[in-house]
C-alpha cells in the first residue's frame, strides 16, 4: 500500500530539489505552494483531512533573514503560528512532521560546531522565530524530524549560489567575509536526505524524533565559500573568471546579525538516520556541472 507524503512549500528550494528526488515506489509525493498559506489553520487542517498523509514535510518558512527585523510579526506568523498549525494538522490525521530550521537559533559565540543538545540564543527576529517553530513543534506533542541546517545552495534563483552568479556575470565586485563561519549545504543533498527519512520512518521509528543537524562539511568562512563558485563557474564557462574580495562581518553591515560560527556538528544525524551530509564541494561541483549542461542544451 503507498504512503502519501504532503510536502509544504513547493516553491522552495528544497521542495523543488524533492520534485526531482527519486522516492520509493511505495511513497505518494504531494506538493502543495502558496494555494494553501499555512498560516491560515482552517486550510492547513482541512488538507491533512482530505489528503490523510503519514508524512507532513514542511520546507515552506519566511526566510528574508534582514527584512525579518522589521516584519516580526510576518516571521513569527510563518515561522511559528503556521508550524504550530501544521503540528495540529498532523496530530488530527496521525502524521509524523518533518520541519527545516537553522544554525540561527545559535548565537554564534562557541568555537566548536554545534551539537543538538547545545543552547539556542538566537540573535536575530529570523532565529527567534525559527526557534518559536521548534518549540511550538515539540510542544503540540506529535511525532516530528527537524533538520537544522545552514547556508542552502541550488541551481534555482533565490539562492547564494545564483546571486553570486548574476554578480559574477556582470562582472560586479564580489566580496565575502573571513570571519563567519557557515556549512554549505546543497538543496539537492537536504532533498536526498528529506526522501531517506521518510523512507526509513517506519523502521526508526520513536528513536528517530526530535532535532537533527544535517548540514554540508567541513563548515567554511562566506569567503572560501564564494571563492569556490566563483572559480568552478568560470571553470566550466558558467562565468567569466573574477577576483573574490575578502572582507570581514563588521564592514559588512547587515540588519539583522548573523552567528559568526554556524558550523553544524552532523554525527547524530548519521548514527540514528545512517545518513552524511556531503563534502559541500563535491555538492556544488555536481550542482555548477548540472547548470553548466541546463546552459549548453538551451543554447
Ligand atoms: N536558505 C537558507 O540558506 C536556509 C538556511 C538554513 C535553514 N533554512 C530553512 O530551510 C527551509 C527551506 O529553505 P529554502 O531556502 O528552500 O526556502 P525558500 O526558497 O526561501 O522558500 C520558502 C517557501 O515558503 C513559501 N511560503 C512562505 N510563506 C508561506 C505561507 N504563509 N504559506 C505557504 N507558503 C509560504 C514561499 O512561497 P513564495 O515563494 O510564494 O514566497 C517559498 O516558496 C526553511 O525552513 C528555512 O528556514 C534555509
Amino acid at each position: 500500500m503507498s504512503r502519501t507524503i504532503l510536502v509544504l512549500g513547493k516553491g522552495s528550494q528544497v521542495a523543488r530539489e524533492l520534485l526531482n528526488a527519486a522516492w520509493p515506489w511505495d511513497i505518494k509525493p504531494i506538493y502543495v505552494g502558496r494555494e494553501i498559506d499555512i498560516e491560515n489553520q482552517e486550510l492547513v487542517i482541512g488538507l491533512a483531512r482530505s489528503l490523510r498523509p503519514s508524512l507532513i514535510v514542511n520546507t515552506a518558512a519566511y526566510t528574508a533573514v534582514d527584512k525579518a527585523e522589521n516584519e516580526p510579526d510576518a516571521a513569527f506568523a510563518t515561522n511559528f503560528e503556521a508550524v504550530v498549525n501544521i503540528g495540529k494538522a498532523a496530530g488530527i490525521c496521525g502524521a509524523t512532521v518533518i520541519h527545516m530550521s537553522t544554525d540561527y537559533v545559535f548565537d554564534g559565540t562557541g568555537s566548536a560546531p554545534y551539537t543538538e543538545t547545545d543552547a539556542v540564543n538566537p540573535q536575530s527576529v529570523y532565529g527567534r522565530s525559527k526557534r518559536a517553530g521548534e518549540s511550538g513543534l515539540a510542544a503540540i506533542g506529535v511525532p516530528h524530524v527537524v533538520l537544522r541546517t545552514s547556508t542552502i545552495f541550488s541551481q534555482f534563483e533565490r539562492s547564494l549560489l545564483q546571486r553570486v552568479l548574476v554578480r559574477q556575470r556582470l562582472q560586479h565586485d564580489l566580496a565575502g567575509v573571513t570571519d563567519r563561519v557557515i556549512c554549505p549545504t546543497s538543496a539537492t543533498d537536504l532533498a536526498n536526505a528529506i526522501v531517506a527519512i521518510a523512507a526509513a520512518l517506519p523502521r526508526v521509528g520513536a528513536a528517530g524524533h526530535g532535532i537533527f543537524h544535517f548540514a554540508g562539511q567541513p563548515a567554511t568562512s562566506v569567503f572560501e565559500f564564494i571563492t569556490a563558485v566563483v572559480e568552478r563557474a568560470a571553470q566550466l564557462g558558467l562565468a567569466p573568471a573574477q577576483r573574490v574580495r575578502p572582507t570581514v562581518a563588521a564592514e559588512w553591515p547587515a540588519a539583522a546579525p548573523r552567528p559568526s560560527n554556524g558550523a553544524l556538528d552532523c554525527t547524530k544525524v548519521e548514527r540514528v538516520w545512517g545518513i552524511r551530509p556531503q563534502p559541500w564541494r563535491v555538492a556544488l561541483d555536481a550542482c555548477l556541472q548540472r547548470m553548466a549542461k541546463q546552459t549548453t542544451v538551451a543554447a
